[in-house]
C-alpha cells in the first residue's frame, strides 16, 4: 500500500491531502470499478455538443488512473463503451474511438512510468482494426508490469460476457458437474483479477447497466451526483473513504451480532 506515494503527489495541506490521510492503508479495495457517466448532460449545461463531454472526461480519467496507480490499488476498470452504446449517433461513436486512440497515444509512456499493466475487456467483434491494433500494442507494452491492472471495458456487455463463457465452456467440452463458480470465473473476461469491491456510478443514476454482472455479486456500491469530466482525484478518495465505513458481510452477520449470538 503507497498512501506516502500518492500524498508525495498532493500538495501538503490541501483538501485532498487531508481526504488521502483520513484512508486506512490496510482497507483499501483491492479492485474499483467505475461506469462514467453524466458526459453528455454535462455538455448540455455548457450548451456544447455532447462529445465534448466525453472530451473533458479524458482529463477524469487520467487522475483517476492515476491516483489508483498511486494508491496502490490492485484492480480499477472504466466502463468506456458498452455493446448497447453502438446505438448512438454514428459521429458519437467515432469520436469516442478517436478519443481513446488518443488517450492512449498520449498516456502511454505515463502508464509504462507508473508500472500500469493495461488491459482490454469485451468484445473484439465490432471494433474498429486501427483502435484493436493500438490496443493491442498498448497491452503487449505493458504486459509485463506488476503495479496496477487497468482494465478498459470496451464493446462490453455483462451478459454477453457470460454468454461468452457459456460458449467457452461447450467449446472446451467441460464436464457440467466439473463446472462450478471457480471454473466458470475462469472462462470470464477478468479471470484471475479479484472482484470488485467498489462499483462508483458517476452522475446519480441508480443503475448497474449490465455491467460485470457477474462479479459485482459482493461489490459495494457508491453512486455520486458528480458528473464524469468533473470527477478527480477528491471524488475518488471520497467514494474510498465511503466504502471503509462500510460493513461487509458476504450474507453473514457482522461480527459484533455473531459475538452475542454466540454469547447468548
Ligand atoms: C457516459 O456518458 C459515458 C460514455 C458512454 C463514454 C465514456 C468515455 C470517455 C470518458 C472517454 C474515453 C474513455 C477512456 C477510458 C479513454 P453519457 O454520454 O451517457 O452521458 P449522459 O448520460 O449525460 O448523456
Amino acid at each position: 500500500m503507497s498512501l506516502e506515494r500518492l500524498l508525495a503527489s498532493i500538495p501538503e495541506g490541501s483538501d485532498d491531502a487531508a481526504l488521502a490521510r483520513q484512508i486506512q492503508p490496510d482497507r483499501v479495495p483491492q479492485h474499483v470499478a467505475i461506469i462514467m457517466d453524466g458526459n453528455g448532460r454535462w455538455a448540455e449545461q455548457r450548451r456544447l455538443p455532447r462529445v465534448e463531454g466525453h472530451r473533458a472526461g479524458i482529463q477524469s480519467v487520467r487522475e483517476v488512473v492515476e491516483t489508483s496507480a498511486r494508491l496502490g490499488l490492485g484492480v480499477l476498470t472504466l466502463y468506456a463503451f458498452s455493446i448497447e452504446n453502438w446505438k448512438r449517433p454514428a459521429a458519437e461513436v467515432s469520436v469516442l474511438m478517436t478519443l481513446l486512440r488518443r488517450y492512449l497515444r498520449s498516456e502511454l509512456d505515463t502508464l509504462i512510468e507508473h508500472g500500469i499493466r493495461f488491459n482490454v475487456i469485451g468484445r473484439e467483434g465490432g471494433l474498429p482494426a486501427e483502435v484493436l491494433d493500438e490496443l493491442r500494442e498498448a497491452e503487449a507494452r505493458t504486459a509485463g508490469h506488476r503495479g496496477l491492472q487497468f482494465n478498459i471495458a470496451l464493446n462490453y456487455g455483462g451478459r454477453a460476457e457470460i454468454g461468452d463463457a457459456v460458449k467457452a465452456a461447450l467449446e472446451a467440452r467441460l464436464a457440467p458437474e466439473s463446472i462450478d463458480e471457480e471454473q466458470f470465473s475462469r472462462l470470464r473476461y477478468t479471470a484471475g483479477q479479484p472482484d470488485p469491491d467498489l462499483l462508483i456510478r458517476t452522475s446519480g443514476e441508480m443503475r448497474v447497466s449490465n455491467f460485470l454482472l457477474w462479479q459485482i455479486a459482493y461489490a459495494e456500491i457508491y453512486v455520486t451526483g458528480t458528473l464524469w469530466p468533473d470527477f478527480r482525484r477528491r471524488h475518488l478518495l471520497e467514494a474510498i473513504l465511503a466504502y471503509q465505513q462500510r460493513d461487509r458481510r458476504y450474507g453473514g452477520i457482522a461480527p459484533a451480532v455473531a459475538g452475542t449470538t454466540l454469547c447468548t
